[in-house]
């Protein structure tokens, strides 16, 4: 089949491969390739195991791999092939040198912009999907502007907004799609191309252009916001407890307020993922390096209220347990850092799993999905962890159970037979705001819910 429009996009991971997946599914005459340096995540990606786990995605890959949409391991000959390209490889905070646990690492970018350069032996199109820090396009630019001859690349932005768990829905129906581009007149017909791929299924008035720093502080704004949302409800949530005020309930009231709106106000344990902390931390870095400490703080209060509320919530079990943990079995319900992923990248549940087992508790963890992932966190941590699927069998025997992860089927668990399994007094910790506390309260347990009054027997 003769293809009218060939796509490559380096870089497979929960980005890259779902949305690509999306264009597919939605332009079955384009060819779509996504490479990657990791061999087992492509063949992961050819197999029946995705290596992402995202309700809807099987269904698409199924009916596009092999037609419209493939994973291939060969760099080199797709770049040559392609005239498009997305780079959505990952851009982890920095651990060594300057900026050191605050700026992006750019390493595999610009590795990314070498490459294209190296093999491209036509003009083309490269569009930054991952999120990254103000001007890196223009980094890209020069790297690829060396290129002899009659070369040309256009640099576009096209930050990606999908949430995960939600990817599919999200990709398909998106709240927008930004692209950002020069204004010049080559900038804007690489522009118009890719208006033209998008305007299949999103709505034109859904298409926003701006120019290419626009775009790419836009989406690191985006991040910003939201993170400071839940940092601020969870703010409030200390706040709550000290004045038996119910989170639940200031959280409706506040939100009804439509300039405020009701979405993002659920007090937990804490914002994870692989975006929020880089995002705020690169973006208090940028407004260091320009000399605007008042804004970075601002911003870098948003991480630290996360972390405070983490701290909050270990202590707070350790104090109810009559402040000692050790030879205590407690079961961790949750290991994802939010329900429907298996991704535990920069999961509260990480961290509290580290302190509780600093205290010499022993922990069961459950979760239905993120059970290798949580292994392959804790691998070295000392101490004794089990990883229990069946959520019944992980609390038997236990002294506390703590909810970190918001799956649905928690909401739904039969409490009275856990209870009755548990050792006792029986502690609940629910840092998701997930279970019905009265009827919890009522069956036997203390119960201990992020931001509401403590229920107990005592
Ligand atoms: C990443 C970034 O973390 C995020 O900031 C950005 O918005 C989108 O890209 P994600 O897709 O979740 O998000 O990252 P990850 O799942 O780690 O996937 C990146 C992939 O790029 C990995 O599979 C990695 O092997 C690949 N990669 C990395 C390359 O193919 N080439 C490289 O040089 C480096
Ligand atoms: C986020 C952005 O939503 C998305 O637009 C961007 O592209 C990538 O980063 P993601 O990290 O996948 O997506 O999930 P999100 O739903 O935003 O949740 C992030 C964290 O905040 C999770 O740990 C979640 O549990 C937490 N959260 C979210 C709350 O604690 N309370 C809320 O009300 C909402």
């Amino acid at each position: 089949m003769k293809f009218k429009k060939k796509i490559l996009c380096i870089g497979a991971g929960y980005v890259g491969g779902p949305s690509m997946a999306m264009i597919a599914y939605k332009c079955p005459d384009y060819k779509i390739t996504v490479v990657d340096i990791n061999q087992e995540r492509i063949d992961a990606w050819n197999s029946s195991q995705l290596p992402v786990y995202e309700p809807g995605l099987d269904k698409i890959i199924k009916m596009c791999r092999g037609k419209n949409l493939f994973f291939s391991k060969d760099i080199k000959n797709q770049i040559k092939e392609n005239d498009i390209i997305f780079v959505s490889v990952n851009t982890p905070t920095k651990t060594y040198g300057a900026g050191a646990d605050m700026a992006a690492d750019l390493q595999y970018v610009e590795k990314t912009a070498r490459q294209i350069l190296k093999y491209s032996q036509s003009s083309k199109i490269v569009i930054e999907k991952s999120t990254l820090p103000v001007k890196t396009a223009l980094a890209m630019e020069k790297i690829l502007s060396s290129a002899k001859g009659k070369i040309k690349f256009e640099i576009l932005s096209n930050p990606e907004f999908l949430a995960e768990g939600t990817a599919v829905s999200d990709l398909e129906n998106p709240d927008r799609v930004l692209i950002g581009s020069r204004e010049t007149k080559s900038g804007l017909k690489a522009r118009a191309r890719l208006i033209e791929i998008y305007s299949r299924w999103v709505p034109l008035n859904k298409i926003m252009t701006s120019n290419i720093w626009s775009c790419e502080l836009s989406k690191l704004v985006a991040n910003a916001f939201l993170a400071q949302r839940v940092s601020s409800i969870n703010s409030i949530s200390a706040l709550c407890e000290k004045t038996d005020a119910d989170i639940n309930e200031v959280a409706n009231a506040v939100g009804m307020d439509s300039r405020i709106g009701n979405k993002f106000l659920n007090a937990g344990i804490g914002f994870g993922g692989s975006c929020f902390k880089k995002d705020i931390l690169n973006l208090v870095y940028l407004c260091n390096y320009y000399n605007l400490r008042e804004v970075a703080s601002y911003w870098e209060s948003v991480v630290k209220i996360n972390q405070y509320q983490q701290e909050r919530f270990i202590a707070n079990i350790l104090h109810t347990m009559f402040g000692t943990l050790a030879g205590k079995k407690i079961c961790i319900l949750g290991f994802a850092f939010k329900a429907n992923t298996s991704d535990t990248r920069e999961s509260p549940a990480i961290y509290i799993s580290q302190k509780l087992l600093a205290e010499h508790a022993e922990i069961n963890i459950s979760d239905p999905r993120a059970l290798n992932n949580a292994e392959i966190d804790l691998s070295g941590v000392k101490g004794k962890i089990s990883y229990i699927e069946d959520p019944y069998k992980a609390a038997a025997g236990c002294h506390a159970l703590v909810i970190l992860t918001d799956w649905d089927l928690y909401r739904k668990l039969d409490f009275r037979k856990i209870y009755i399994s548990m050792v006792k007094p029986a502690f609940l910790f629910d840092g998701r705001n997930v279970i019905d506390r009265k009827k919890c309260h009522s069956i036997g347990f203390n119960i201990y819910v992020i931001g509401k009054r403590a229920l107990t027997h005592f």
